[in-house]
């Protein structure tokens, strides 16, 4: 399973990956405004990392508009990935896209028909949001169950990318379901490395160390 960062902070990012469990960074134009940089050089720089997945989201409502700027996003870098959201017109750009190569992330994804209608138009991944879906009542990772048993009756290659993920349980869950990819606040990740008992054991085998004759 790919753990991807949900982050446009260059700090956050850098840190996933030095470490090396970071497998991909997901933007979207919220996180980009909290960082107060101007969108374009920021994918640079994760680019720059290194990092071989790099979603970015067009603005556009129209087919056109989101082909234009498709097109300019995939040439910033070869790890650009173009988030187009899941709407008709959407629907038609990942189309088009997809055809000229364009690696496509289906976005804003809340049913099962939604995600299978995103893989016959050939999206490269799709992204149900399941904490939203959650935040009213709805149980996300049901939406997950759904999609991955429909891709593989299908033999669909899109891959699954959960998204709005807002704890640990959801990518522990998501992975006992097979889903490929989830991708999470830096907050999250940092739970997924760290547990009480590691720090506890650590500190008690450090402490004992101190008693082991030396020289
Ligand atoms: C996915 O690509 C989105 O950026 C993201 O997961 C949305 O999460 P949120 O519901 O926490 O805003």
């Amino acid at each position: 399973m790919q753990l991807f960062l949900d982050t446009a902070s260059i700090k956050e990012i850098r840190t996933m990956w030095e470490i090396g469990i970071l497998d991909g960074v997901t933007t979207n134009p919220t996180l980009v405004a909290k960082e107060g940089r101007k969108f374009e050089e920021v994918l640079r720089e994760i680019c720059a990392l290194g990092v071989p997945s790099v979603s970015a989201e067009v603005v556009a409502t129209e087919t056109e508009g989101m082909l234009a700027e498709g097109r300019h996003l995939r040439e910033i870098h070869p790890s650009i990935y173009v988030k187009c959201p899941m709407t008709p017109a959407g629907l038609r750009a990942t189309r088009i896209l997809a055809k000229e190569g364009t690696r496509v992330n289906v976005t804003l994804v809340f049913s099962a028909n939604q995600a299978l209608l995103a893989a016959k138009v050939g999206a490269t991944y799709v992204s149900p949001f399941i904490g939203r879906l959650d935040d009213q009542g709805q149980v996300g990772m049901d939406l997950i169950r759904d999609i991955v048993t429909i891709y593989r009756n299908y033999r669909f290659p899109t891959k699954v990318l959960v998204a709005s993920v807002r704890h640990p349980v959801h990518v522990l869950e998501a992975a006992k379901i097979g889903a490929d990819i989830a991708t999470m606040p830096y907050s999250v990740m940092e739970k997924l490395v760290e547990h009480p008992l590691t720090d506890i054991g650590l500190q008690r085998f450090l402490k004992d160390w101190e008693k082991v004759p030396k020289g």
